[in-house]
């Protein structure tokens, strides 16, 4: 596990899996209903925008937090079909998914990630930045991928808010496949260190250590446990079995403490 870093921390990525107030007001509901079964676990909902409002009133008082899928990078004025911090902080919003590899496809750019940080970093909300290499060929050039990623969205990150910072490493070959396609453990601690060492050079040790890790790419309740023990990660951004309830709790059975 993450050094310094306590309590496991587990997002569901709705995406668009969960469709409707209905489902994602029932889903939160047993969810919270089923805490014990999760100690020692945060545990993070993402939904898509239209959703935030029914989950976080699900959620009032609970210890389950509500989250986004991304952020603009624009503080407010003219920016058509976009959702600011502040409008994400009034609903309740504590924690932004910033970079996800289907948004860099879709054509965001470095930029837009370091806008996006800045903007979560500036209104208090937890930004959990996705970093992670389409392919992974023998020669090991992901590692120069990774780091551009990081380098490009990390520096002049104030070092004072890296108990703000989470970082997601999602390969993005890994993503939306099975548990059996998922990365393994003893890959996946390898390039951990990498970015553990990469984050240290541009935050500094001191700031590493607040710095939360988490894995996402096929994270099934088959293969939750060995990378948690192995993979020295604080937890995980999960996808596709998040979309069930019953797949997700056991990722968070399997997390707990
Ligand atoms: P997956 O998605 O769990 O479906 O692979 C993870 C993610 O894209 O965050």
């Amino acid at each position: 596990m993450t050094r310094g870093i306590k309590k496991r921390l587990v997002i569901a990525n709705w995406k668009m899996y969960i469709e409707t107030p209905k489902e994602a007001k029932a889903y939160a509901r047993a969810l919270r209903r089923s805490a014990r079964a999760y100690p020692g676990v945060d545990v993070v909902l993402a939904p898509a925008f239209p959703l935030i409002p029914s989950v976080a009133d699900s959620l009032k008082r609970a210890t389950i937090t509500v989250g986004a899928q991304t952020i603009s990078e624009n503080e407010k004025g003219a920016h058509t079909g976009e959702v600011s911090a502040a409008m994400l902080k009034a609903f309740g919003v504590s924690l932004v998914i910033v970079g996800h590899s289907e948004r860099r496809a879709a054509g965001e750019t470095n930029e837009q990630i370091r806008g996006q940080l800045s903007r979560a970093q500036d209104a208090g909300i937890r930004a959990v930045l996705c970093v992670g290499e389409r392919e992974r060929s023998s020669s090991g050039d992901y590692f120069e991928v990774l780091k551009e990623q990081l380098v490009s969205a990390l520096s002049g990150f104030p070092k004072g808010a890296a108990a703000k910072l989470v970082i997601a490493y999602e390969p993005v070959w890994a993503i939306g496949k099975t548990a059996a396609d998922a990365m393994k453990p003893s890959e996946l601690r390898e390039t951990v260190i990498f970015i553990r060492k990469t984050v240290a050079g541009i935050l500094g040790r001191e700031a590493l250590s607040r710095v939360a890790i988490l894995y996402g790419g096929s994270v099934e309740g088959e293969n939750t446990r060995a990378l948690i023990a192995q993979g020295d990660v604080s937890g995980f951004l999960v996808g596709h079995a998040s979309g069930n309830l019953g797949s997700f709790m056991e990722i968070l059975k399997a997390c707990a403490k």
